[in-house]
This record gives C-alpha cells, structure tokens and sequence, in this order.
C-alpha cells in the first residue's frame, strides 16, 4: 500500500480521499473537489491540503446545517493521523491535513521527474475528461493591411488556449482565418498593376503589398477612375477572371510564405490557413438559406463555420479575437443556432482587451515583424549593459527568446479582457514580475545543473529537504495541476504566470541559501534534485504560454 502511495501523488490524494469518504460518509466525488493543496504563505507555515466545508456540505440535503465552523470542527474530531497524514487541524471553514513529510517530499520529487512534461496534466482533475476535438480560430490578419497589437494579441493568446488544450490531450486544430478577399483586392490588384514591382513582391510580400495599399487608396480618393477599375478588378475577381485570380492567389500565397517564417520565429504554427476567399461560394448557398429567412448579413462567417463543422466536427470551436467583435460573433452564433444549428452552442469567443501605445522605433506597429526585431534589438541591448550576461553562441537568438518571454508575460499577467498601456521600459525589467525574470530563473537553475549534475542523479534523502524553504517549494510544486485546471476552465493564462511567477522568487531565495557548494554530498545531491524538480515546472508552464525557455543568458 504504501509503495504504491510513494509512487503517485494522485494516489495520496486519492487515499486521503478515501479515508475521508469512509469516516464522513461522503462520496468520493464530493470530496475530491473539495480538496485542494493550501497556497504558500511567505508569512507562515502552511498545511498541505485542505478540505473545504463549505463546498463539502452544498451537495448535502442537510438544510438546517450549523454554522461552517462548529461543522468543521465536528468532522475534524472524527479524523485520526496515521501514516500518511501526520497533523489534521482546522481553519477558516476548513480542515487542514499536512502529510508525512518524508512522503510528501519523495512523492512530490518522483512524481515532478518521472511525469516530466506530463506533470500535473496527468492529475486526478483531468482524469475523467473526455478527449475533445477543438478548433481555435487565431492571429487572422487581413493580407496587405497592418497587423497590428489585435493581431498580436490574438496570435499569443490563441497559441496558449491551443498549447494547454492540447497538453490536456485534446485534438486541436489551428486555423488562421485570413482576411483574404474583399475589395481591398480590387485596390491592390489594380494598385498592383500601378505601382507595384514584381523584384520587391518577391523579396518583401508583406511590407509592399501594404505599401501599395496605402498608395492606391490615396490615389483613389483623388482619381475616379482609379476608384472604378478597383471595382472591375474585383469583379474581376469574383466571376472567376483567371488572370486576375492568378494575381490574387500569388499575393496570397507569397503573403502566407512570409507569415508562417515570422510565425515560425514565435514558435507558432498553424494547421490550416484559411480565409475569406474560401467562402465566397459557400457563402452562396448559406446566403439562400439566410434569404429564405429573411437574415442576410455574417455569412461569410456562417459558412465558414459549417464548413468547420463538416470538416473537423469539432466538440468546442474558439475565436480569439479583440473585444470589440463581441457583438458580431454573438450574433453569428445566434444566427446559426436560428438556422437551426444546434452545435452553436459548441462556439465560443473568447475576447481580449486593447493595448494602448505599442511602438516602435519606425512607429506605430504595422508588421508583426517590426515587434519581433524591435524586442530582439531592445533585448540585446539590455544583455549587453549587464555584467552577468553570458557569452552566448547564438545572442541574438537569446535576446528574441528572452524578449518575447518579456512581452508574453506582460500581455498575460491580467485579465485578458483587461486594457493596458504599454512600456518597453515595463516589459523589459529584470526584477520584479517579469518574463526576463522568469528566464533568468530557468537559465541560473540549468546551469547549476550544468555545474553539478552528474554524480548526483541517483536517489535522494528526504531527511536533507525538510526545512522551511524546500518544504515550500514542494508544497507549491503540489499545486501545478490545480493551476492548470483553472486556466483549462476560463482560459485566463493569468492563473500559471502567477504560479510561475511565485516558483522563481521561491527558486531565487532558495538559490541563496540552499548552497549546493561544500555542502555534504547528500545534502547537494537532495537540493539538486529539488532545483531540478523546479526548473522541469517552469520549463512545462513557460512552453504552455508559449515561452520557449532559454538555457543561458
Ligand atoms: N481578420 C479579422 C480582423 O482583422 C479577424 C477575423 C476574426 N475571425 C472571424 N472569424 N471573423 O479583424
């Protein structure tokens, strides 16, 4: 029994739970709800799980039920230490059990290594979850227009919802929803023929295309008869015309080429690119049925999304999209649930607030690859008025990483639906709550590591982790899966940039004080392994948001 309770935390939880059930008389359903690892307190020492009574009792039918507190303290008389659970006392509406210490430390440590990358996905919360098929609309820039912070945002954001649904094992499909078609082609196609210059459409798609852009519709504001023949272009267009769709498809296509590079240098990827154009003749058919109906407005979206429906038959479809297309998307829903789609329910728009005052040296955002340089350029800079830094191998690599971590943990501190003014100067801090922090942390963790690693990796002694500090951070490292649960639930990154962010002060203090140098050999090798266990979690919450952790800086 007790081996088995060694080798998986889930299943000391899960024995906790089943004493309790027994002597409350309580289903075990309730009860593993109810339960939850008690967040660190810097001011005292803190039990390891507690059990909420309050929770506990809504289930039940007991209607003239006494006060929380004499309720607490009557169930917490029933209960008896053994060996799993060494001290039971009671709270503010709870009982507080704290572990065997021995047991906690081996268990949290093995479970932390041998899970790895599944660490705290594999947890008793996620264990009844059925396996869904989820689509997440994200990024969605307009070809030839500027993506701007929306686009930014939603491009971040969107890659976190899809990186956590997938690590909870669903099957996720990432679309990127072009803005493709329009008459904004009709100018660009006639711009095109104007202005434009084949050597740099080849070289540099994105930054002429919207050069053009600008330039005709310049032109014609002034020149009516620039105005009709970007009308007959996109006439052109949409009857098919060969030559004028070979144009189309080739600034669509080379537009594409050049995102996915600077995708890429995000670490963000895409299943299918879609857009637009795709619907423009399915939009003719749902356009009947909407006529019929008297609705005609959204179809281009409509299709789209029965399209996805027949296509991928997805169980929860997600758009990330600014908060101002509220309205819109909950009118596209409503609309196919009237057209008698009873799988709109299943769509779900998740919005995000607007960033105020991102620039960059050449001005207002218009590029998504002008944010990607100005961090890289920003960061560099940073690295080299710092004593510490390191010689790198690749510094200009570091510096993007180090940087996007930056802005990624700014984006996603608050609220998502939140504004924020933003400041370089606030994104780029090296104390205090920041991505720099946070890589800082993982990179000072894997080079001690580097430094003593080997020798070390053999068993521990749990006897050597048991003061304050360590006992912290593996009360903390308890929590990961709760964590996750709750950013699984409401999709707010905010949740693991806490806890993350909680992890490195923890690991910085203990950096400090657990010394790993002259201390005894079993001493060193259990704090190796206590550091080892930590920067495994950071690295796992940072990937989840997107971040990919840099091993020197
Ligand atoms: N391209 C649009 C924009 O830039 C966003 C598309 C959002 N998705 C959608 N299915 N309408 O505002």
């Amino acid at each position: 029994m007790t081996r088995n309770i060694v080798f998986s935390f889930a299943k000391a939880v899960f024995f906790l739970v089943k004493k309790l059930s027994r002597v409350l008389d309580l289903p075990p359903e309730n009860l593993i709800k109810s339960i939850s690892a008690v967040p660190i307190s810097r001011n005292e020492e803190v039990a390891d799980f507690q059990l909420c009574v309050n929770s506990l009792l809504e289930n039940s039918n007991d209607h003239s039920r006494p006060d929380v507190q004499v309720q607490a303290t009557r169930l917490a008389e029933k209960l008896k230490c053994d060996r799993v659970v060494s001290e039971i006392s009671t709270g503010r509406g709870t009982i507080n059990f704290k572990i065997n210490r021995e047991l906690l430390t081996k268990t949290v440590l093995q479970q932390v290594i041998n899970d790895g990358s599944k660490y705290g996905l594999k947890s008793e919360l996620f264990s009844g979850l059925p396996q869904k098929k989820i689509v997440v609309e994200f990024s969605s820039p307009n070809v030839a227009k500027k993506f701007h912070v929306g686009h930014l945002r939603s491009t971040i954001i969107g890659n976190f919802i899809a990186n956590l649904k997938e690590a909870l094992g669903h099957q996720v499909t990432r679309i990127n929803y072009l803005g493709d078609w329009g008459m904004q082609f009709g100018l660009l196609g006639t711009g095109f023929q104007l202005f434009g210059y084949e050597e740099k459409l080849q070289s540099n798609p994105l930054q002429h295309l919207f050069e053009v852009y600008v330039q005709v519709n310049k032109e014609a504001a002034d020149d009516k008869n620039i105005a009709k023949s970007a009308h007959e272009f996109f006439q052109r267009l949409e009857l098919g015309d060969t030559q004028a769709l070979a144009l189309w498809q080739k600034f669509r296509d080379l537009s594409i080429e050049e995102y996915m590079r600077i995708y890429k240098r995000l670490g963000v990827h895409f299943d299918e690119y879609s857009g637009e154009s795709f619907y423009r003749e399915k939009s003719q058919e749902v356009l009947k049925l909407l006529d019929s109906k008297g609705l005609l407005q959204k179809t281009v979206d409509l299709a789209a999304a029965i399209d996805r429906m027949d296509k991928y038959n997805f169980d929860t479809m997600i758009y990330v999209t600014d908060k101002g297309q509220k309205k819109h998307f909950q009118q596209v829903f409503q609309m196919l649930q009237i057209m008698g789609y009873d799988w709109a329910e299943r769509c779900q728009h998740v919005p995000f607030g607007v960033v105020q005052g991102m620039k960059t040296r050449r001005g207002n955002v218009t590029f998504l690859e002008d944010v990607l340089n100005e961090i890289r350029s920003r960061m560099l800079q940073n690295m080299a008025s710092i004593k510490t830094t390191k010689e790198l191998e690749n510094p200009q690599q570091t510096a993007e990483r180090v940087g996007l971590a930056a802005l990624i943990i700014q984006d996603f501190k608050g609220l998502l639906l939140s504004d924020y003014q933003f400041s370089w100067d606030r994104v780029f801090q090296s104390r205090g709550d920041t991505g720099v922090f946070l890589q800082y942390t993982h990179a000072r963790l894997h080079s001690l590591e580097e430094t003593f690693g080997c020798g070390y990796l053999n068993d521990f002694n749990t006897a050597c982790l048991q003061d304050p500090q360590s006992i912290s951070i593996l009360q903390h490292l308890l929590r990961f899966d709760e964590v996750l649960c709750r950013s699984s639930q409401d999709l707010q990154p905010r949740h693991i940039v806490s806890y993350l962010l909680t992890l490195s002060h923890l690991a910085a203090m203990a950096h400090k004080t657990l010394l790993i140098r002259n201390s005894p050999p079993e001493v060193a090798g259990a704090r190796l392994h206590l550091f080892r266990a930590v920067r495994s979690v950071l690295a796992n919450g940072m990937k989840l948001l997107g971040i990919t952790p840099v091993c020197r800086m």
